[in-house]
């Protein structure tokens, strides 16, 4: 098929489906080109914080290995910055099966979860296995409080001010991480307070520029130089005191190997 016949068939196609057309709008390579043209001075970097000293020794629990899950070094890096930075109070955007919460929720003294109402995400169509999976691993915890709203729409009154560590892993298009950013910022209790965004990479080493759009939107230009991109996991991560970074160097030589042990645990 010629350029000109598949122009015509790609048109033909897109007045049927116009969902199509996001397939274009949200290309990564598109997206990249745009971040590019806005932020024509950015060096995007990344950190390796399993080299800190608290990684000699991590366990996530639990993990499913299931569809849609995050790397186990993303939570990881959630018990390692709870750990190192003594968080007390947790906030994420974003519950699901409540894998992140559960394996936060040991090192934390609160942890509070936002998800859309059961309500609404059967209104948006989703499945009824899909709503019933979610909170799964939260059952008896008790330190977890499950906030229910739209993160658009919700009342953060009570929680503003108050949270030492913010997960944004809610909606990641850039509309929604520009918005839940801004949210973050006015829920640190401090300017140490830090803020991670889950899916700001691909794959381990990829950047994800739909996500890294929104975030380097809504963050103050003064806080560009802190926010890192996560060595071995998806999260992108603010670290007020800074961290030691390079630059991006794509299929680089592995520097660090983990050994992994698969234990079969109860619920
Ligand atoms: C990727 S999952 C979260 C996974 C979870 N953080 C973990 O790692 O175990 C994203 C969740 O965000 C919820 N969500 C999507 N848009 C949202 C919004 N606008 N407000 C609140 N929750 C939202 C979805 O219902 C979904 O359960």
């Amino acid at each position: 098929m010629n350029k000109f016949s598949k122009l015509i068939k790609a048109v033909g196609l897109i007045l049927q489906r116009p969902a199509l057309l996001n397939l274009i709008l949200k290309d990564e390579q598109v997206l990249q080109q745009a971040f590019e043209k806005e932020f024509p001075h950015l060096e995007l970097q990344q950190t390796d914080v399993f080299g800190w000293p608290e990684a000699a020794q991590l366990t996530i629990a639990p993990y499913a290995f299931l569809s849609g899950s995050s790397m186990a070094t993303d939570f990881a890096l959630l018990q390692l910055l709870c750990r190192r930075y003594s968080v007390e109070t947790y906030l994420e955007i974003g519950t699901w099966r409540g894998e992140s919460a559960a394996n936060v929720a040991p090192y934390v003294k609160e942890v509070f979860t936002l998800n859309l109402p059961d309500q609404t995400l059967l209104e948006m169509g989703m499945s009824q296995a899909y709503i019933a999976s979610h909170r799964f691993f939260l059952k008896d915890l008790a330190n977890v409080s499950h906030l229910f709203g739209d993160s658009a729409t919700f009342d953060w009154t009570p929680y503003k001010q108050k949270c030492d560590l913010i997960f944004i892993d809610g909606d990641h298009s850039t509309e929604a991480v520009e918005r839940d950013t801004r949210t973050a910022l006015g829920l640190r209790k401090s300017e140490k307070s830090i803020l991670v965004w889950h899916d700001a990479k691909s794959d381990g080493e990829y950047p994800r520029y739909e996500v890294l759009l929104g975030i380097y939107r809504a963050l103050p230009a003064a806080m560009h130089g802190k926010l890192y991109l996560v060595k071995h996991a998806l999260c992108a991560v603010y670290l007020p005191d800074g961290a030691d970074a390079a630059q991006i160097q794509l299929n680089a030589l592995p520097n660090r190997q983990f050994e992994i042990g698969l234990k079969n645990i109860n619920l």
